[in-house]
């Protein structure tokens, strides 16, 4: 089997105290982890704490049926295979029951022999759905660890790193301009690492509000705020034996940065609007573009969290520090936008080849990834030539020439604006002003932005 020894989770649901007793009496023997819990109400705060793989439920009880709570399983772990307990006589209830998504009917008064083979068989098909997903998992990880392209010196050792700090459980922290592959870098990490079949949970910290991050990472309770209709499981949760990528980590407020650090330490949190501590096993890994060291002295970042992170420091060096690939993932995104496109265009003119080895690159991989994929589409013939590219297009003197400083801004602005997709994120990076200023001169200039 491909997947580590499973133990499976049980819980038997009846409002009858010899049934659930005797019911897990005979499960534990079969070798199950086995719970009980004597109403609807109760198995749903249970299932709330921790996933159940097997669930048993009566479809008779007091104040929540077996039905409802089917239905509130399915709503909320649909991960969760539940089998109905009915009596001879309300057949029909097990036939709605399959209806709504249940695995299968056991009729009362019990053959625990059935009972057995019924377990068994579930459990079979739950092992091999999950060795499915090992399976992709794997294939996933081959395709991601080839995805990262470059033979220079500095990429080679960056691969050594990677296999290295895979091995153990260890903090990283990535660091590196915009675009240079800071996230894939961390997915090679996982894909390499024994969680690597567990799941990648990545959380862009930069994109939320404080209170809206909070939710994500811890998850909410029901009612914990105006919005939260349904308990909601945080990522810190989700990422459960797996890995936490923790993205733009440099753009947290303080408030966070406390709470973020009690929780790498203990590996325990509760929900917003919750009490009951909920412990999660996660591996963390977290990347930004920002100096820590300078927000440190600036006061907007906590040492002690950047102690936490930074364990082993992976430094991405930008594109123009590693020319020797820029020809090798040129052609990489050359075979893959012609593919997208279907276009048969299977070579780079030396001259445009030329121009990109030298050009700088301040969004990096993305920006030569941008450019290429543009140049696919626009471009007539077999070969990309210097035209095609946005930043090389042939530079006639005239052009320029009594041209204002401010029409120049205006060009200078729309095509990096182009070459980073339209995101205003990376485009005022690249232009090294902040978003606010990108704004105004976006308004000022009359420029469109996608997003
Ligand atoms: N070495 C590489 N080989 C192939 N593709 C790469 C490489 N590095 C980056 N890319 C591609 O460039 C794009 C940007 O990479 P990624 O998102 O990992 O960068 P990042 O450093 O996280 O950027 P940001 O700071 O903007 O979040 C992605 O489409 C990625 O697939
Ligand atoms: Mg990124």
């Amino acid at each position: 089997m491909l997947i580590p020894h499973k133990k499976f989770n049980l819980l038997v649901v009846d409002d009858e105290l010899i049934i659930r007793e005797s019911l897990a009496g005979w499960l534990q023997r079969d070798g199950y982890q086995v719970e009980t819990a004597e109403s609807g109400v109760q198995a749903l705060k249970k299932a709330e704490a921790q996933h159940y793989d097997i669930m048993l439920v009566d479809v008779k009880m007091p104040e929540m049926d077996g039905l409802t709570l089917l239905k509130h399983l399915k709503e909320r772990d649909p991960a969760t295979a539940v089998v109905m307990m009915t009596a001879y006589g309300s057949i029909e209830d097990a036939v709605e029951a399959i209806k709504q998504g249940a695995f299968d009917y056991l009729l009362k008064p019990f053959d625990l022999e059935e009972l057995s083979l019924t377990i068994d068989r579930l459990v079979q098909i739950q092992t091999l759905a999950m060795e499915n997903i090992v399976l992709k998992e794997r294939v996933a990880k081959i395709d991601r660890f080839e995805e990262l392209v470059g033979r220079s010196e500095p990429m080679l050792q960056l691969y050594d790193t990677i296999m290295d700090v895979a091995q153990s459980d260890v903090t990283v922290l990535i660091t590196g301009e915009t675009g240079t592959g800071k996230e894939l870098v961390a997915r090679a990490i996982h894909a390499q690492s024994p969680r690597g079949y567990a799941p990648f949970i990545a959380v862009n910290c930069g994109a939320f509000t404080e209170q809206l991050l909070e939710s994500e990472l811890f998850g909410h309770e029901k009612g914990a705020f105006t919005d939260a209709k349904f308990t909601k499981k945080g990522r810190l949760e989700l990422a459960h034996s797996g890995t936490l990528f923790l993205d733009e980590i440099g753009d947290i407020t303080m408030k966070m940065q406390i709470d973020l650090l009690r929780v790498l330490e203990t590996h325990e949190f509760t929900r917003v609007g919750g009490t009951m501590p909920i412990h999660s096993d996660f591996r963390v890994i977290a990347a930004t573009h920002q100096d820590l060291l300078a927000a440190i002295q600036e006061g907007t970042f906590r040492r002690d969290l950047y102690y936490r992170l930074n364990v082993v420091h992976i430094a991405v060096p930008p594109l123009r520090e590693r020319r020797d690939d820029i020809p090798l993932l040129a052609e990489h995104f050359l075979v893959r936008y012609a593919a997208e496109t279907n276009k048969k265009i299977d070579a780079i003119h030396p001259e445009a080849l030329e121009a990109m080895r030298n050009y700088d690159w301040p969004g990096n991989v993305r920006e030569l990834e941008n450019a290429i994929e543009r140049a696919v589409v626009i471009g007539k013939g077999r070969q990309i030539q210097l035209a095609d590219l946005p930043f090389f297009g042939p530079t006639d003197q005239s052009a320029i020439v009594g041209r204002s400083l401010e029409d120049m801004e205006r060009e200078h602005i729309a095509r990096v604006l182009e070459a980073e997709g339209g995101n205003i994120t990376r485009t005022a990076q690249v232009l090294k002003i902040n978003r606010t200023t990108l704004y105004h001169k976006l308004k000022k200039y009359g420029l469109k932005t996608c997003s």
